[in-house]
């Protein structure tokens, strides 16, 4: 039986975060056996808002490195460079004919990045049309691979609808040969900031607030040892999202025997929360040293790692240049 597609992006605007790992990349590695998977990065989506083109390259290429890192395996999954790939901006021209301007205008991300660039003004207060279109470039991205599935959080359903839409307006029109992607939903952890723990894991917050999957031992463990609890309460009653938050982590770095014994203390009012930090520095120090390592091996020879993100991203062409090629055939091009 052949596997269904899988197709799941990431953005290369800086380092991943625990509460990126945990949350859609950890699910990203565990599924790799049990589908088709093509991952990428999209540095393309990236131009939308202001950035500094200095800064992109190397962005792009760490990003590359940091998922082989946490593992993502290259010899079961593909994983590519969405600039590399030059049919999703040419199936993204095709879509944006077969997408009307009510729809894009719909997109509350759209309307989200907006209000966040006029709230910096100044001369970045300038809206792209590149973001207008931004979820004609991700229904590209998805169904250039004909992807069953698609990982997605909360945040992203609306553009998956659109490109469910997308795919059947072209179906209808130009007959039937786009899947309709499905959201692929999992079970995952997810983090809280440790200095506000009633606000999602985000890197806007500021630096006190998430640790980074890279982030050296002594940072990391400082960073839980000064996370927000609260006082204590009753033995048994209601945990602070503090607390919370400290046994997630316990639990996803996978450390399930501490996990039960301090839910135990816990439930009987004997735990202290110096314990209970000290277990989740632990556990994150331990879980995270071999990506650690893995990243400073891969950095130390780029040359490989570019041969790799070249060879990757050209087995994503050859598949994306035969749909294009149908693609263009439906649609009355000239080939
Ligand atoms: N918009 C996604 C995000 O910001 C990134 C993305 C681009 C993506 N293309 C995609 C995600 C295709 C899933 C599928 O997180």
């Amino acid at each position: 039986m052949t596997k269904k597609r899988v197709l799941s992006c990431i953005q290369p605007t800086g380092e991943i975060h625990i509460g990126n790992y945990f949350g859609a990349v950890k699910n990203w590695v565990d599924i790799q056996d049990q589908y088709d998977c093509v991952y990428g990065v999209v540095d393309l989506h990236a131009m939308t808002m202001p950035y500094d083109a200095r800064n992109l390259q190397e962005n792009t290429t760490q990003m590359f490195i940091d998922l082989l890192a946490c593992g993502i395996d290259p010899s079961r999954s593909v994983l590519f460079v969405q600039s590399l790939v030059p049919q999703h901006t040419e199936l993204t021209w095709i879509f944006s004919c077969v997408t009307s301007y009510g729809e894009l205008s719909r997109m509350t991300q759209f309307k989200d990045k907006v209000d966040q660039l006029d709230e910096s003004g100044g001369k970045k207060n300038f809206v792209s049309a590149g973001l207008f279109t931004y979820p004609v470039l991700q229904a590209a991205d998805i169904l250039i691979y004909k992807a069953s599935f698609v990982p997605v959080g909360k945040d992203q359903e609306q553009h998956l609808e659109l490109s469910r839409n997308i795919a059947v307006r072209f179906n209808n029109q130009f007959g039937d040969y786009f899947p309709e992607p499905a959201p692929l939903y999992t079970d995952v952890p997810k983090l809280m900031s440790l200095a506000d723990p009633t606000k999602k894991m985000s890197k806007s917050l500021g630096e006190k607030h998430y640790i980074s999957l890279f982030e050296p031992e002594d940072s990391i463990r400082k960073k839980v040892k000064t996370a927000v609890t609260d006082v204590g309460g009753q033995p048994g009653g209601e945990m602070s999202p503090g607390v919370v938050n400290l046994f997630t982590i316990i639990r996803a770095c996978g450390n399930i025997p501490a996990w039960e014994e301090l839910n135990r203390q816990y439930a009987k009012g004997t735990l202290r929360y110096s314990d209970l930090k000290n277990i989740a520095a632990d556990s994150l120090v331990d879980t995270l040293r071999p990506f650690r390592e893995k990243r400073t091996e891969m950095n130390s020879d780029r040359s490989k790692v570019n041969r790799l993100m070249h060879e990757s991203s050209a087995v994503a062409r050859r598949y994306a240049a035969k749909v294009l090629d149908d693609v263009k055939e439906r649609t009355g091009l000239v080939k």
